[in-house]
Protein backbone atom coordinates (compact mmCIF):
# COMPACT_ATOMS: atom_id res chain seq x y z
CA UNK A 1 0.00 0.00 0.00
CA UNK A 2 2.73 2.47 1.14
CA UNK A 3 4.46 1.62 -2.15
CA UNK A 4 1.33 2.50 -4.31
CA UNK A 5 1.14 5.69 -2.78
CA UNK A 6 4.28 6.79 -2.65
CA UNK A 7 3.78 6.08 -6.20
CA UNK A 8 0.82 8.31 -6.81
CA UNK A 9 2.61 10.68 -5.07
CA UNK A 10 5.76 10.71 -7.74
CA UNK A 11 3.24 10.44 -10.54
CA UNK A 12 1.21 13.74 -9.41
CA UNK A 13 4.36 15.83 -8.99
CA UNK A 14 5.83 14.40 -12.10
CA UNK A 15 2.17 15.37 -13.71
CA UNK A 16 3.22 18.72 -12.28
CA UNK A 17 6.52 18.85 -13.20
CA UNK A 18 5.03 18.12 -16.68
CA UNK A 19 2.78 20.73 -16.51
CA UNK A 20 4.77 23.62 -15.48
CA UNK A 21 6.81 22.59 -18.84
CA UNK A 22 3.78 22.87 -21.32
CA UNK A 23 2.83 26.13 -19.52
CA UNK A 24 6.56 27.59 -20.29
CA UNK A 25 4.85 28.81 -23.88
CA UNK A 26 2.70 31.61 -22.16
CA UNK A 27 4.86 32.06 -18.89
CA UNK A 28 7.81 33.50 -21.41
CA UNK A 29 5.68 35.19 -23.27
CA UNK A 30 4.36 37.08 -20.57
CA UNK A 31 7.87 38.48 -19.87
CA UNK A 32 8.36 39.62 -23.53
CA UNK A 33 10.53 36.47 -24.61
CA UNK A 34 9.60 34.25 -26.65
CA UNK A 35 6.75 33.16 -28.73
CA UNK A 36 5.43 29.86 -29.21
CA UNK A 37 3.65 29.39 -33.28
CA UNK A 38 1.72 25.79 -33.70
CA UNK A 39 1.78 24.37 -36.96
CA UNK A 40 -0.30 21.56 -37.58
CA UNK A 41 -0.32 20.09 -41.24
CA UNK A 42 -2.50 16.92 -42.95
CA UNK A 43 0.20 14.90 -43.72
CA UNK A 44 3.62 14.82 -43.85
CA UNK A 45 4.61 12.70 -46.69
CA UNK A 46 3.47 16.25 -48.81
CA UNK A 47 5.80 17.37 -50.86
CA UNK A 48 4.80 20.70 -51.62
CA UNK A 49 3.41 21.53 -47.96
CA UNK A 50 7.14 20.39 -46.50
CA UNK A 51 8.51 23.00 -48.85
CA UNK A 52 6.09 25.33 -47.93
CA UNK A 53 7.10 24.46 -44.22
CA UNK A 54 10.64 25.16 -44.66
CA UNK A 55 9.93 28.64 -46.24
CA UNK A 56 7.91 29.40 -43.41
CA UNK A 57 10.23 28.74 -40.92
CA UNK A 58 13.27 30.80 -42.83
CA UNK A 59 10.92 33.36 -43.90
CA UNK A 60 10.16 34.09 -40.16
CA UNK A 61 13.37 33.88 -38.65
CA UNK A 62 14.60 36.65 -40.82
CA UNK A 63 11.14 38.96 -40.52
CA UNK A 64 11.14 38.67 -36.54
CA UNK A 65 13.92 40.79 -35.84
CA UNK A 66 16.27 41.32 -33.37
CA UNK A 67 14.28 41.38 -29.80
CA UNK A 68 12.20 38.25 -30.51
CA UNK A 69 12.36 34.87 -30.42
CA UNK A 70 9.53 32.43 -32.16
CA UNK A 71 9.84 28.81 -31.21
CA UNK A 72 7.57 26.49 -34.38
CA UNK A 73 6.20 23.53 -33.15
CA UNK A 74 5.57 21.15 -35.90
CA UNK A 75 2.30 18.84 -35.90
CA UNK A 76 1.55 15.82 -37.98
CA UNK A 77 -1.89 14.69 -38.40
CA UNK A 78 -1.05 11.18 -41.03
CA UNK A 79 -4.32 12.02 -42.45
CA UNK A 80 -6.55 12.15 -39.53
CA UNK A 81 -9.00 14.77 -38.60
CA UNK A 82 -9.36 13.54 -34.83
CA UNK A 83 -5.49 13.49 -34.51
CA UNK A 84 -5.28 17.05 -35.85
CA UNK A 85 -8.23 18.00 -33.29
CA UNK A 86 -5.59 16.64 -30.53
CA UNK A 87 -2.90 18.45 -31.23
CA UNK A 88 -5.09 21.35 -31.81
CA UNK A 89 -5.56 21.13 -27.72
CA UNK A 90 -1.81 19.58 -26.88
CA UNK A 91 -0.39 23.05 -28.92
CA UNK A 92 -3.02 25.74 -27.18
CA UNK A 93 -1.99 23.83 -23.91
CA UNK A 94 1.38 24.15 -24.35
CA UNK A 95 0.62 27.82 -24.94
CA UNK A 96 0.82 28.64 -28.80
CA UNK A 97 0.25 32.09 -29.19
CA UNK A 98 -0.63 31.52 -32.69
CA UNK A 99 -1.90 28.67 -34.88
CA UNK A 100 -1.23 27.54 -38.52
CA UNK A 101 -3.72 25.16 -39.18
CA UNK A 102 -3.66 22.70 -42.66
CA UNK A 103 -7.33 20.89 -42.06
CA UNK A 104 -7.14 17.49 -43.02
CA UNK A 105 -10.64 17.55 -43.97
CA UNK A 106 -11.22 21.38 -45.00
CA UNK A 107 -15.40 21.19 -44.37
CA UNK A 108 -14.83 19.85 -40.53
CA UNK A 109 -13.22 22.62 -38.84
CA UNK A 110 -15.26 23.35 -36.09
CA UNK A 111 -13.42 21.35 -33.14
CA UNK A 112 -10.63 23.36 -33.60
CA UNK A 113 -12.68 26.77 -33.98
CA UNK A 114 -13.89 26.29 -30.94
CA UNK A 115 -10.59 25.44 -29.33
CA UNK A 116 -9.10 28.20 -30.29
CA UNK A 117 -11.99 30.92 -29.96
CA UNK A 118 -12.47 29.45 -26.09
CA UNK A 119 -8.49 30.49 -25.78
CA UNK A 120 -8.58 33.55 -27.57
CA UNK A 121 -5.53 31.81 -30.01
CA UNK A 122 -6.18 33.05 -33.52
CA UNK A 123 -5.91 30.44 -36.93
CA UNK A 124 -4.46 30.78 -39.91
CA UNK A 125 -5.65 28.24 -42.01
CA UNK A 126 -3.62 27.38 -44.97
CA UNK A 127 -3.41 25.60 -48.39
CA UNK A 128 -6.79 23.75 -47.57
CA UNK A 129 -9.43 25.96 -47.50
CA UNK A 130 -12.16 25.93 -44.99
CA UNK A 131 -15.84 26.65 -46.39
CA UNK A 132 -16.72 30.13 -46.30
CA UNK A 133 -19.10 30.30 -43.21
CA UNK A 134 -16.35 28.66 -41.35
CA UNK A 135 -14.03 30.99 -41.44
CA UNK A 136 -16.71 33.58 -40.42
CA UNK A 137 -17.57 32.03 -37.55
CA UNK A 138 -14.84 34.53 -35.69
CA UNK A 139 -12.90 37.77 -36.31
CA UNK A 140 -9.74 35.17 -35.25
CA UNK A 141 -9.65 33.06 -38.00
CA UNK A 142 -7.67 33.25 -41.27
CA UNK A 143 -6.82 32.13 -44.55
CA UNK A 144 -4.07 31.52 -46.97
CA UNK A 145 -3.70 29.62 -50.04
CA UNK A 146 -4.35 30.41 -54.14
CA UNK A 147 -6.78 29.95 -56.37
CA UNK A 148 -7.57 26.68 -57.16
CA UNK A 149 -8.76 27.75 -60.85
CA UNK A 150 -6.15 29.97 -61.72
CA UNK A 151 -3.71 26.88 -61.83
CA UNK A 152 -5.94 24.69 -63.54
CA UNK A 153 -6.77 27.31 -66.19
CA UNK A 154 -2.43 28.00 -66.29
CA UNK A 155 -2.01 24.33 -66.81
CA UNK A 156 -4.76 24.04 -69.64
CA UNK A 157 -3.48 27.00 -71.38
CA UNK A 158 0.25 25.77 -71.16
CA UNK A 159 -1.09 22.16 -72.59
CA UNK A 160 -3.13 24.34 -75.32
CA UNK A 161 -0.17 25.95 -76.71
CA UNK A 162 1.99 23.33 -76.61
CA UNK A 163 -0.61 21.05 -78.59
CA UNK A 164 -0.57 23.51 -80.75
CA UNK A 165 3.13 24.08 -81.39
CA UNK A 166 4.39 20.48 -81.61
CA UNK A 167 1.88 18.12 -83.78
CA UNK A 168 3.74 15.02 -82.62
CA UNK A 169 1.68 15.63 -79.38
CA UNK A 170 -1.16 13.86 -81.69
CA UNK A 171 0.71 10.77 -81.68
CA UNK A 172 -1.79 8.96 -83.81
CA UNK A 173 -2.87 12.37 -85.84
CA UNK A 174 -6.28 11.73 -85.17
CA UNK A 175 -7.07 15.21 -84.57
CA UNK A 176 -7.90 14.59 -81.04
CA UNK A 177 -5.65 14.29 -77.77
CA UNK A 178 -5.96 11.23 -75.96
CA UNK A 179 -5.55 12.14 -72.43
CA UNK A 180 -5.64 11.07 -68.41
CA UNK A 181 -6.05 13.13 -65.39
CA UNK A 182 -4.26 12.24 -62.19
CA UNK A 183 -6.24 14.09 -59.40
CA UNK A 184 -5.65 15.07 -55.95
CA UNK A 185 -8.15 13.84 -53.01
CA UNK A 186 -11.48 13.37 -53.05
CA UNK A 187 -13.14 16.69 -51.39
CA UNK A 188 -10.18 19.03 -52.08
CA UNK A 189 -10.56 22.54 -53.30
CA UNK A 190 -7.66 22.07 -55.64
CA UNK A 191 -8.55 18.69 -57.02
CA UNK A 192 -12.17 19.39 -57.75
CA UNK A 193 -11.56 22.50 -59.33
CA UNK A 194 -8.19 21.78 -60.73
CA UNK A 195 -9.53 19.14 -62.75
CA UNK A 196 -13.16 20.85 -64.02
CA UNK A 197 -10.73 24.28 -65.32
CA UNK A 198 -7.68 22.18 -67.10
CA UNK A 199 -10.25 20.70 -69.14
CA UNK A 200 -12.71 23.72 -69.89
CA UNK A 201 -10.11 25.50 -70.85
CA UNK A 202 -8.45 23.04 -73.15
CA UNK A 203 -11.54 22.44 -74.57
CA UNK A 204 -12.00 26.54 -74.66
CA UNK A 205 -9.23 26.82 -76.77
CA UNK A 206 -10.35 24.54 -79.44
CA UNK A 207 -8.64 21.63 -78.56
CA UNK A 208 -10.02 18.43 -79.43
CA UNK A 209 -9.98 15.67 -76.13
CA UNK A 210 -10.63 12.49 -75.83
CA UNK A 211 -10.68 11.30 -72.44
CA UNK A 212 -9.31 7.79 -71.50
CA UNK A 213 -9.44 7.75 -67.81
CA UNK A 214 -9.88 9.92 -63.81
CA UNK A 215 -7.82 8.33 -61.41
CA UNK A 216 -7.27 9.82 -57.90
CA UNK A 217 -4.12 9.66 -56.58
CA UNK A 218 -4.04 11.64 -53.27
CA UNK A 219 -0.97 14.21 -54.82
CA UNK A 220 1.21 11.11 -53.98
CA UNK A 221 4.11 9.79 -56.74
CA UNK A 222 3.42 6.35 -56.03
CA UNK A 223 0.35 5.92 -56.13
CA UNK A 224 0.40 7.47 -59.25
CA UNK A 225 3.54 5.56 -60.39
CA UNK A 226 0.43 2.67 -59.20
CA UNK A 227 -2.32 4.09 -61.20
CA UNK A 228 -0.55 4.97 -64.34
CA UNK A 229 1.12 1.65 -64.49
CA UNK A 230 -2.57 -0.21 -64.73
CA UNK A 231 -3.55 2.58 -67.03
CA UNK A 232 -0.27 1.42 -69.12
CA UNK A 233 -1.85 -2.15 -69.06
CA UNK A 234 -5.41 -0.67 -70.35
CA UNK A 235 -4.48 1.74 -72.76
CA UNK A 236 -0.68 0.76 -74.20
CA UNK A 237 0.86 3.69 -75.95
CA UNK A 238 -2.23 5.55 -76.40
CA UNK A 239 -2.14 8.07 -73.81
CA UNK A 240 -1.12 11.69 -75.86
CA UNK A 241 -1.65 14.22 -72.50
CA UNK A 242 -1.18 13.82 -68.33
CA UNK A 243 -2.82 16.27 -66.85
CA UNK A 244 -2.14 16.06 -63.45
CA UNK A 245 -3.17 18.12 -60.43
CA UNK A 246 0.21 18.33 -58.74
CA UNK A 247 3.87 17.19 -59.76
CA UNK A 248 4.42 14.66 -57.94
CA UNK A 249 1.62 12.80 -59.36
CA UNK A 250 3.08 14.18 -62.76
CA UNK A 251 6.32 12.72 -61.59
CA UNK A 252 4.82 9.72 -60.61
CA UNK A 253 3.48 9.05 -64.17
CA UNK A 254 6.74 9.19 -65.33
CA UNK A 255 7.88 6.96 -63.06
CA UNK A 256 5.41 4.16 -64.71
CA UNK A 257 6.71 4.83 -68.36
CA UNK A 258 10.18 4.41 -67.09
CA UNK A 259 9.61 1.18 -65.41
CA UNK A 260 7.66 0.07 -67.71
CA UNK A 261 11.04 0.78 -70.46
CA UNK A 262 8.83 2.83 -72.72
CA UNK A 263 10.80 4.38 -75.31
CA UNK A 264 11.11 8.43 -75.47
CA UNK A 265 9.01 8.77 -78.38
CA UNK A 266 5.96 6.92 -76.66
CA UNK A 267 6.11 9.10 -73.83
CA UNK A 268 2.77 11.72 -73.47
CA UNK A 269 3.12 15.20 -72.52
CA UNK A 270 3.06 15.73 -68.68
CA UNK A 271 1.75 18.56 -67.01
CA UNK A 272 1.83 19.18 -63.48
CA UNK A 273 1.33 21.84 -60.87
CA UNK A 274 3.35 23.75 -57.47
CA UNK A 275 7.04 24.30 -59.11
CA UNK A 276 8.30 21.91 -56.17
CA UNK A 277 11.98 21.60 -56.32
CA UNK A 278 11.81 18.06 -58.24
CA UNK A 279 8.59 19.29 -60.23
CA UNK A 280 10.96 22.13 -61.48
CA UNK A 281 14.25 20.09 -62.39
CA UNK A 282 12.29 17.80 -64.42
CA UNK A 283 10.93 20.89 -66.38
CA UNK A 284 14.56 22.10 -67.02
CA UNK A 285 15.67 18.35 -67.66
CA UNK A 286 12.53 18.57 -70.74
CA UNK A 287 10.57 15.84 -68.55
CA UNK A 288 7.86 17.14 -67.85
CA UNK A 289 5.91 19.63 -70.15
CA UNK A 290 5.42 22.04 -68.14
CA UNK A 291 3.99 22.96 -64.70
CA UNK A 292 2.62 25.72 -62.59
CA UNK A 293 4.18 28.24 -59.77
CA UNK A 294 2.38 27.26 -57.29
CA UNK A 295 4.00 30.37 -54.81
CA UNK A 296 4.94 28.62 -51.89
CA UNK A 297 7.47 31.61 -50.80
CA UNK A 298 4.74 34.00 -51.14
CA UNK A 299 2.54 31.75 -49.17
CA UNK A 300 4.91 30.87 -46.27
CA UNK A 301 5.63 34.97 -46.30
CA UNK A 302 2.01 35.71 -46.25
CA UNK A 303 2.10 33.30 -42.84
CA UNK A 304 5.18 34.74 -41.33
CA UNK A 305 3.98 38.34 -41.00
CA UNK A 306 0.48 37.77 -40.64
CA UNK A 307 1.72 35.60 -37.54
CA UNK A 308 4.06 38.14 -36.64
CA UNK A 309 1.48 40.96 -36.54
CA UNK A 310 -1.11 38.65 -34.83
CA UNK A 311 1.91 37.90 -32.35
CA UNK A 312 3.20 41.80 -31.75
CA UNK A 313 -0.08 43.57 -32.35
CA UNK A 314 1.75 45.49 -35.50
CA UNK A 315 2.18 45.50 -38.92
CA UNK A 316 -2.22 44.59 -39.19
CA UNK A 317 -2.89 47.66 -41.74
CA UNK A 318 -0.25 46.50 -44.31
CA UNK A 319 -1.59 43.54 -44.58
CA UNK A 320 -3.69 43.74 -47.61
CA UNK A 321 -6.99 40.80 -47.54
CA UNK A 322 -9.22 39.73 -50.09
CA UNK A 323 -12.57 38.33 -48.67
CA UNK A 324 -11.94 40.65 -45.55
CA UNK A 325 -9.73 37.38 -43.93
CA UNK A 326 -8.02 35.60 -46.85
CA UNK A 327 -4.54 36.45 -48.61
CA UNK A 328 -4.46 34.28 -52.33
CA UNK A 329 -1.30 34.58 -53.64
CA UNK A 330 -1.30 34.39 -57.75
CA UNK A 331 0.03 31.29 -59.87
CA UNK A 332 2.21 31.76 -62.66
CA UNK A 333 3.45 29.16 -65.64
CA UNK A 334 6.40 27.49 -65.62
CA UNK A 335 7.69 26.20 -69.07
CA UNK A 336 11.18 25.45 -69.95
CA UNK A 337 12.15 28.90 -71.04
CA UNK A 338 11.48 30.59 -68.16
CA UNK A 339 12.29 27.74 -65.46
CA UNK A 340 15.81 28.97 -63.96
CA UNK A 341 13.99 32.02 -62.87
CA UNK A 342 12.13 29.68 -60.34
CA UNK A 343 14.67 27.46 -59.55
CA UNK A 344 16.43 30.35 -58.06
CA UNK A 345 13.71 31.70 -56.60
CA UNK A 346 12.89 28.32 -54.30
CA UNK A 347 16.30 27.87 -53.29
C1 LIG B 1 -2.10 21.62 -53.20
C2 LIG B 1 -0.77 21.19 -53.81
C3 LIG B 1 -0.60 19.71 -53.64
C4 LIG B 1 -0.78 19.31 -52.19
C5 LIG B 1 -2.09 19.83 -51.65
C6 LIG B 1 -2.23 19.50 -50.18
O1 LIG B 1 -2.23 23.00 -53.27
O2 LIG B 1 -0.77 21.54 -55.16
O3 LIG B 1 0.67 19.30 -54.10
O4 LIG B 1 0.28 19.83 -51.45
O5 LIG B 1 -2.18 21.23 -51.84
O6 LIG B 1 -3.34 20.08 -49.60
CA1 LIG C 1 -4.68 11.54 -80.89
Amino acid sequence: MRIKIRKTAAAVLFCVGMLVLCSCGKGEDETGGKKYIGVAYYNQSDTFLNELLDSFREQLKELQGQDMETVVMIRDAAGSQRTQDDQVKELIDAGCDVLCVNLVDRADPSEIIDLAREQNVPIIFFNREPVAEDLMQWDGLYYVGAEAEESGRMQGELAADMIRADSEIDKNHDGKIQYVVLEGEVGHQDAIIRTETVVETLIGQGIELEKLSNQIANWNRAQAENRMEQLLGQYHSQIELVLANNDDMALGALDAYRKLNYTESALPAFFGIDGTDEGLEAVMDSEIAGTVYNDKEGQAGAMARLSLALLTGKGMDEIEFQKERCIYLPYEKVTEGNVSEFLLRSR
